[in-house]
């Protein structure tokens, strides 16, 4: 069944005690939800507000990054397994930030993919194109080659659980979002793309979020087009009542 989900990038914000406070505001605002709410803080943070949100069912803890070996000599990282033993169910890979900032490229992202699957972490996988290929309008082409790579290896049952976001670049952190045509689109064509490798069924039971510029004005129109299950928040997701009210423009 393709779920509808709002999740939230906090990004690096937030001291520990101020993402106590939001967590606390979050769930004091959002009673419930008609989809599953995600929450993605700061590593530090992940011990913590997992404890805040275990009683709600409907909430669910996700990591931002993780590496893509095991365990090891890789100072500063943390595995698949670490984020699991604190309580998260999904993983953030391959955010654009990761890959500009980072370096992270497409064969990185796979294995960091596989790494997060063999633990049962859920990937929320990213997608999206720059400006210059949206103006060039090879956008589609550009985003289908990035799920392509990053997810195209997997057997159908580790497909099933992965959730994709699409971020146009030009629209995270911008305030220029895409049109809910733009976004529509989109989605539909990675919707298209999917049933070619997995079939139609296994295509229609995607989840595909859209994330840039998303907010508590426009997410019910963007989450309205059919091909879209929901949005991956950033800004909008540090103030509670606007990540409320995105969360209950769900359809
Ligand atoms: P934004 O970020 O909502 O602040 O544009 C979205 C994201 O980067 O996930």
């Amino acid at each position: 069944m393709r779920q509808q989900i709002v999740a939230g990038n906090w990004k690096m914000n937030t001291t520990l005690e101020e993402g106590i406070e939001l967590t606390k505001a979050m769930l004091g605002k959002i009673e419930s939800p008609r989809g599953l709410v995600v929450v993605a803080p700061p590593l530090t943070h992940l011990h913590g507000i997992g404890k805040l949100l275990q009683p709600h069912p409907q909430f669910h803890l996700a990591a931002q990054n993780c590496h893509q070996e095991p365990k090891g000599a890789f100072t500063g990282e943390v595995s698949a397994s670490m984020l699991v033993s604190v309580g998260a169910s999904f993983v953030i890979i391959g955010h654009s930030e990761r890959r500009q900032y980072f370096m992270e490229d497409n064969i990185t992202l796979s294995a960091k993919v596989n790494a997060a699957l063999s633990q049962g972490l859920k990937p929320i996988f990213c997608c999206g194109e720059p400006l210059d290929n949206r103006e060039a309008e090879n956008q589609v082409e550009y985003v289908c080659e990035q799920i392509k790579a990053g997810l195209f290896h997997l057997p159908e049952e580790a497909f099933k659980q992965v959730v994709i976001a699409y971020e146009p670049i030009w629209a995270i952190g911008t305030g220029r979002t895409a049109s809910s045509q733009q976004a529509q689109d989109m989605h539909q064509a990675l919707r298209e793309y999917i049933s070619k490798k997995y079939g139609g069924s296994i295509a229609d039971d995607t989840s595909i979020l859209y994330g840039g510029s998303c907010n508590a004005q426009n997410a019910a129109e963007i989450f309205a087009q059919p091909d879209v299950d929901g949005g991956l928040i950033g800004g909008a997701s540090l103030k509670s009542d606007d990540f409320a009210a995105i969360i209950s423009a769900l359809k």
